[in-house]
């Protein structure tokens, strides 16, 4: 455990930090979210997530204003295509599933959040609010812990590859949003797009805008191609780098209590949702921060 601490006796300039023990993630306490951090302590946090790439933060009473404003300590809101926001905020997405929904269970594929845009967002804000008694864990994987205990030889024919990202499996009216049938008993607010075809490349490898540590960035699904390559050659490879970054050892599966608030870094880890919670109902509050370079 690791102790922030300063010299003012401000409460809210200490924290603690415990290691999940899995390859991310950690989690803070003695910290009020429903405070104004001071420079200082963002600061302290903002290395910590860097270093950790999750945190977690356990028993926050949190309102959509005191959502909005933590986001804002690290970046700019992150733009959100095809989910409509909440009513009465522009920037706030419900994550949300009834105990009786019949649609499939939203992002239960991993994925990078919006990695199909030129510049994606740096980190994902996800508060609980409704939690179900079992089942609906979301699943974190090390993107450069994947990267690093890499075997040279798969590395070296992901070298230098640039993705070809697109939202259109998802959210295009022919993809899987758009099946109106299966769609039809959906909570949340997704609007499928034309604008969802849109493809923008990524590298496959690349340095973290802001550590500089390299990682794999996304993976097949938001990756519909290679540059270069003929379609089945660029699967093929992208189902062989699938099964690697998702291993087991670089996950962190994460197990929601009410009133927690986790923050993402999408620059080094894909997530994943899982389902498992039928009957009953479930609802997070979900925020994007932009990326720095996008500002
Ligand atoms: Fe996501």
């Amino acid at each position: 455990m690791t102790a922030w601490e300063n010299h003012g006796n401000h409460p809210l300039m200490n924290f603690t930090v415990t290691e999940t023990g899995a390859a991310c993630g950690a989690f803070i306490d003695k910290i009020d979210l429903r405070e104004k951090l001071g420079s200082t302590t963002i600061t302290a946090l903002r290395q910590q997530w860097l270093k950790s790439h999750v945190l977690i933060f356990p028993n926050q009473q949190l309102t959509d204003d005191d959502l909005e404003r933590f986001s804002q300590y690290f970046g700019a809101f992150g733009h959100d295509p095809f989910i409509s926001p909440i009513d009465g905020r522009d920037h706030v997405i419900a994550v949300e599933r009834r105990f009786d929904e019949q649609a499939p269970v939203f992002a239960e594929v991993w994925h990078t959040d919006w990695s199909f845009q030129k510049v994606p967002p740096a980190g994902t804000c996800l508060y609980s609010i409704t939690i179900p008694p079992t089942g609906g864990d979301t699943g974190f994987v090390n993107q450069h812990k994947a990267l690093t205990e890499m075997p040279g030889e798969l590395r070296t024919r992901l070298e230098g590859k640039m993705a070809i990202h697109s939202a259109a499996s998802g959210y295009s009216p022919d993809g899987i949003f758009g099946n109106e049938e299966a769609e039809a008993d959906r909570s949340m607010r997704i609007v499928v797009s034309n604008d969802a075809r849109a493809t923008q490349t990524h590298p496959l490898i690349r340095s973290h805008p802001e550590t500089g540590s390299e990682g794999l960035y996304g993976c097949v699904g938001y990756i519909a191609g290679i540059e270069g390559m003929n379609d089945q050659a660029a699967r093929e490879l992208l189902m062989e780098m699938y099964a690697w970054q998702t291993r087991e050892e670089f996950q962190y599966m994460h197990t929601w209590q009410e009133n927690m608030l986790v923050m993402w870094d999408n620059r080094s880890v894909l997530h994943k949702a899982n389902g498992g919670y039928d009957g009953h109902n479930r609802l997070l509050h979900r925020t994007t921060i932009a990326d720095r370079v996008a500002a």
